[in-house]
């Protein structure tokens, strides 16, 4: 069987490696692909948001089975594409139609699906270039600190959350000014949530789904959770906080609800969900949904599902997940992020790295990396996910610290407080 992952991240590493211990014989292929996924699978260099390119890879390598990783591709509707395509349409896409990944391509819409289905979320009211002084209306009656949001696709970048009531007023004038381009052009306003954090993620074919094991992410750059945004600097999972009474609250007001309003809503969806959800005093709520798996919780979740992914996805093709095995492992994961020195700002790219034979211990997933002259060189700012898996998060902590150390590029940075917060 031939599978082709879309992507270039720690998420498609882990992926691959799953796949890779499938007990089905497979051939993985991933375009583009970087230095670790080219150890279990082989890299074809094509960006996966040219769906010509993407048409041509699928046919050369015979893909039996298409699996998206990031959004981009989704959003832009690289499954309605093959769908529409006489070639290509009888291959399964892992990942929902350009409809269901509007949950995350549109802020709006996502705000406005969860309404519809009295999903819980933080009020809110979506504001356009012709609707300022409503906007200011609106912003003016919550209370600090203020949340805005541009509607669409932003790389990260389109959530504002700030303090004083002026600096947020001149925000908002500049967002649906222009800043985002047209990702911003619509602007949602809403209240802050007070809570922690934790990414909840479903597998579904539409019709049943899977809950896989729950994560958290680490999105700042400094210890402590200080200083700026990134994609996110490690992840723990389990949740020590995410209970056998708090799930069950996720799954009724919120995975059931979002199951049940796509089908209502006649979107059909096969791929992952990731519920971005906030803890507040034990209740659920939902601040984001994505149309994809998580990086780095893929990273930590991939190591903690004992069933065969292979065969879970063919269930999600299928349609009869419902009937596939499905296990979860009791061991903690985690991953610790090494990143180029200056990121999130600017950093170098193509510095060596030193070190990846010495690990034993861990799994080194890639994030951004890429061989050059038969080095393994970064090229990204999030370079290497340093996953392991122990009895306890503090003794796969101390295995990912330790096998850390052995590796080394010029500038690396990692935090070294990953679950500093969880018991
Ligand atoms: P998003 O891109 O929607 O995930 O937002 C980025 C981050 O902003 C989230 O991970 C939260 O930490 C924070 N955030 C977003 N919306 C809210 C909210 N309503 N209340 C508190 N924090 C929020
Ligand atoms: N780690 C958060 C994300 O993948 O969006």
């Amino acid at each position: 069987m031939n599978i082709l992952i879309l992507g270039s991240g720690g998420r498609e590493h882990a992926m691959a490696w799953k796949l890779s211990q499938s007990n089905q014989n497979i051939n993985i292929f991933v375009a583009p692909g970087n230095a670790g996924t080219s150890v279990l699978a082989t890299n074809i260099d094509i960006d996966p948001m040219d769906f010509t390119l993407v048409k041509q890879c699928a046919v050369s390598v015979n893909a039996d089975m298409v699996i998206v990783g990031p959004e981009a591709p989704l959003v832009k509707g690289v499954r309605d594409f093959f769908e529409a395509d006489d070639e290509l349409c009888s291959i399964p896409v892992i990942g929902p139609c350009r409809k269901g990944a509007m949950l995350e391509g549109s802020k709006d819409f996502a705000k406005d699906f969860m309404v519809r289905h009295a999903i819980p979320t933080a009020r809110y009211k979506t504001f356009t270039g012709e609707s300022v002084q409503e906007a200011e209306i609106f912003l003016r009656s919550l209370n600090s600190p203020y949340v805005l949001k541009a509607d669409g696709l932003a790389a990260g970048k389109g959530v504002l959350i700030i303090d004083e009531l002026s600096d947020a007023l001149i925000e908002l004038r500049e967002m649906l000014g222009g800043r985002f381009g047209d990702a911003g052009k619509k602007v949602v306003i809403e209240e802050y949530l007070s809570g922690i954090e934790l990414s909840v993620f479903i597998l579904t074919d539409g019709i049943s789904y899977k809950i896989l094991p729950e994560a958290k992410d680490y999105k700042r750059i400094g210890e402590g959770d200080s200083g700026k945004n990134t994609g996110g600097m490690g992840a723990v999972s389990p949740v020590p906080f995410a209970t056998p009474e708090f799930m069950a609250k996720v799954e009724e007001r919120i995975i059931i609800p979002t199951i049940e309003g796509l089908k209502k809503e006649d979107i059909s969806y096969k791929g992952f969900i990731f519920f971005g959800l906030m803890n507040v005093n034990g209740e659920p709520y939902v601040i984001e949904y994505n149309a994809r798996m998580g990086d780095p919780e893929t990273e930590v979740v991939m190591p903690r599902i004992k069933s065969d992914l292979l065969d879970l996805f063919t269930g999600v093709a299928a349609g009869d997940l419902d009937s596939r095995d499905f296990e979860i492992e009791e061991s903690a994961a985690v991953t610790v992020m090494m990143v180029s020195g200056g990121y999130p700002d600017e950093y170098k790219k193509g510095k060596v790295i030193r070190g990846l034979n010495n690990v034993r211990e861990s799994l080194v997933f890639h994030a951004g990396t890429h061989e050059h002259e038969g080095d393994v060189v970064t090229s990204g700012g999030r370079v290497l996910a340093i996953t392991s898996v122990g009895g306890s998060k503090e003794e796969a902590l101390a295995k990912s610290y330790a096998s850390a150390a052995m590796i080394d590029f010029e500038g690396a940075y990692f935090r070294r407080d990953i679950g500093f917060d969880l018991k």
